[in-house]
């Protein structure tokens, strides 16, 4: 397939209007575009049409019991998409919204089970990203969007990562600006009595409780790296799959920071010595959102540089934003820890 790449970094203000007409005009004919958000790029199509899904599902390689995401830009288009009760929705749209939240409410008829992967209910976000929120207002219809990588792949968050993993796939890519948040989505689930977090991401629990006023619950498979259990099930389908996988082996060290700091340098020294290249990923205390920002371009440059091993520091897990950026760096490690 041909791609057009439009390098929006380097178009004027009519020539990217023209380009989200563009877009917007694919996306209504049922074709697939790359366009930015604040958390990744994603790979969109119109979420209600059974055959655009589909494309998406196969630029991707993705297995397609995997739900897709639901992009809006307005309170209408999500009560179009949904039947429930949309007090707390409300509630959480106006803090949140548009921002790195996404919330699981029960379906109406107009979505397809193919954009939700046979389920009764549909993850629904409003990005906070301009171009985003253009193509949608000009397309008129919900945009369903996963992260735009090669499934398996780390998430795309500058424009080379997506034409490295998209040219030729779609119809469409609007090569933008670095994503400024860089991990995905916080995941709420609204379907059961207590709302719960399916994905960590930079919107934390302790955010969403002072927003509700009451606490809510975590799906108990996010805590496994605490226990190790291999046995727990996440609830949102697509937290199974192995993730963000670099090519390389990678570990994770996990202890008090200067032991951190001691035991990567020590085995850095060790492998080098037998002949392997070693890439380091260890981000200053407390910095979570330069280490969301960072971490899925770090993973994909270690990559680029042939590393063979990469040893990254743990974050403060106690802080809702570092255990969001821990949640990608230790399925990126496909959980092998060192524990210091
Ligand atoms: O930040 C984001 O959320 C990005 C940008 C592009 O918006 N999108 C994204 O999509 O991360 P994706 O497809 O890579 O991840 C969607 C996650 C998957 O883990 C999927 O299983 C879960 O959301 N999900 C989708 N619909 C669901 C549903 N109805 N119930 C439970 N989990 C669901
Ligand atoms: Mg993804």
């Amino acid at each position: 397939m041909k791609t057009r790449i439009y390098d929006f970094l380097k178009l004027n203000d009519d020539e990217r209007e023209a380009a989200l007409l563009e877009a917007a005009r694919l996306i209504k004919a049922g074709e697939t575009v790359v366009f930015p958000t604040e958390t990744v790029y994603g790979i969109g199509a119109n979420g209600l049409s059974e055959e655009a899904v589909e494309k998406i599902y196969t630029a991707k390689g993705r297995p397609s019991d995997n739900p897709l995401i639901l992009h809006v830009n307005s309170f209408d288009m999500l009560k179009e998409i949904t039947e429930a009760d949309l007090t707390t929705a409300e509630k959480l749209a106006e803090e949140f919204w548009p921002g790195p939240l996404t919330i699981i409410l029960k379906k109406s008829a107009k979505v397809p089970e193919r954009t939700t992967g046979g389920l009764e209910t549909v993850a629904v976000r409003m990005p906070k990203n301009h171009e985003a929120l253009k193509l949608l207002e000009k397309s008129g219809v919900p945009v369903a969007a996963p992260s735009a990588n090669v499934s398996g792949r780390p998430s795309p968050t500058r424009s080379k990562h997506v034409i490295e993993d998209m040219d030729g796939k779609v119809s469409m890519i609007i090569a933008g600006d670095s994503c400024e948040v860089g991990i995905e989505s916080t995941i709420l689930d609204l379907t059961q009595e207590v709302p719960m977090i399916l994905r960590p991401g930079m919107i934390s629990k302790e955010d969403i409780e002072r927003t509700l006023g009451m606490e809510i619950l975590t799906d108990k498979a996010l805590e496994r790296y605490n226990h190790h259990e291999e046995d727990v099930r996440p609830k949102a389908p697509g937290m199974k799959y192995r993730h963000y996988a670099p090519r390389a082996e990678m570990a994770v060290f996990i202890g008090d920071r200067e032991k951190i700091k001691a035991g990567i340098e020590k085995m850095k020294n060790a492998e080098e010595k037998s002949g392997k290249r070693v890439g380091v990923i260890l981000f200053g205390e407390k910095e979570y959102e330069q280490a969301a920002y960072t971490l899925f371009d770090e993973l994909r440059k270690m990559d680029e540089e042939k590393v063979d091993l990469i040893l990254a520091g743990a974050l403060d897990v106690e802080d809702g934003r570092g255990e969001a950026v821990m949640n990608r760096m230790l399925k990126s490690a496909g959980y092998n820890i060192i524990k210091v």
